[in-house]
């Protein structure tokens, strides 16, 4: 994305202070993780089963071999908490976590390494999962399957294949799209989630919890104004708390109220409906050229300027939960809704 955007649901691979501070109101527990009950209620289960059969099979609580958790694949829209639930889960079972992504493994040699160097009852957690390339992907099969990889050694007349034994290990997978995941990889996770979008109240406290940790003081009113402009989503609740907090510590004592917040979410030219700029002119190029009509998402794209899948992951969950968006056999249409909202917005 070219532009940097306050309701961005993207962590920036360049900004060090962020992430810590990301990492920092990350929960660790699921008592602190607020949200999510069905996803929390079933791995709850699933890692209360899997210590049962560990202290039954093992004096000593380590990992035997059929205890450990099956393999997650957790989907849904960006900044809903997939890494976050990742570290939670690892934290429950009380494993070690390692974090790559789908982008971030060129070989499947990268693979074979992350792999073998894994310990019995370790999580390896795989963001953006539909990114894996197909020769990479392949060797995760027979290592959820079977927990062996095949690997060749050598080139040509002289190479041949040689087969690893793994540790047992818990892969998670992250996706925003289980439809461009592999069938074959879709099917060897034994627990499949979609994260849904927060409800207000939850994102509410979400944002006091935010508060309280970073020292602020924010009192309910902001705390409500922010929670309905945060898009449903953690991470734009927790950037725009931070966000404001700067306009408070500026122009005011440091307290964030109503009318602070308010100010500052003018300034950000984020809306009520959490919309920001590159939204509404993205409804607005929809509608000026193509009114009611159905549009297809490259057009969309040719039309902003960005990529489509941007557009499908990042502009139009949100859009759509709210019915500002509906997707039709023959494109995207525009709603009365989104309409409405931006003849409000323009006054
Ligand atoms: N911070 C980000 N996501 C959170 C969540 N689901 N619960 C608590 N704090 C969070």
């Amino acid at each position: 994305m070219a532009i940097e955007r306050v309701i961005d649901t993207q962590i920036h691979a360049d900004d060090r202070e962020e992430e810590l501070v990301e990492r920092s109101l990350r929960p660790m527990t699921f008592d602190e993780y607020i949200g999510q009950d069905t996803l929390k209620k079933n791995l709850k289960l699933a890692i209360a089963a899997v210590k049962k059969r560990r202290g039954e099979k093992s004096e000593d609580g380590t990992v035997a071999p059929g205890t450990t958790l099956d393999h997650v694949l957790l989907y849904g829209p960006p900044g809903l908490g997939k890494t976050t639930m990742a570290g939670v889960i690892a934290q429950e079972l009380g494993a070690s976590l390692r974090v790559t992504s789908g982008p971030a493994i060129e070989h499947a040699g990268d693979l074979a390494s992350i792999l073998t160097n894994l310990s019995d009852g370790d999580v390896l957690f795989i963001d953006e999962i539909h990114r894996l390339r197909h020769a990479v992907a392949e060797i995760l099969y027979s290592a959820m399957e079977d927990n062996v990889i095949d690997i060749t050694i050598g080139k040509g007349p002289a190479a041949r294949s040689v087969r690893l034994d793994l540790p047992h290990f818990t892969l998670i997978g992250a996706t925003t799209r289980t439809g461009s995941l592999a069938g074959q990889l879709r099917d060897r996770f034994g627990i499949v989630h979609r994260l849904e979008y927060y409800k207000i109240p939850e994102i509410a406290q979400i944002i006091s919890r935010t508060a309280r940790i970073l020292d602020t003081k924010i009192n309910p009113e902001a705390t409500d104004l922010l929670a309905t402009r945060s898009r449903l989503t953690p991470r734009i609740a927790n950037r725009l708390t931070k966000r404001v907090r700067d306009y408070a510590d500026v122009n005011g004592d440091g307290i964030i109220d109503a009318k602070v917040a308010k100010e500052a979410l003018d300034l950000l030219e984020v809306d009520e409906l959490g919309l920001d700029a590159a939204d509404r002119n993205m409804l607005k190029m929809i509608l000026d050229n193509y009114g009611d009509r159905p549009v297809g998402v490259n057009t969309i794209a040719a039309l902003t300027g960005d990529e489509a899948p941007t557009i499908e992951e990042y502009y139009e969950p949100y859009m759509m939960q709210l019915g500002l968006i509906i997707r039709t056999p023959r494109g995207r249409v525009v709603t009365e809704k989104a309409r409405e909202h931006l003849r409000k917005v323009s006054k």
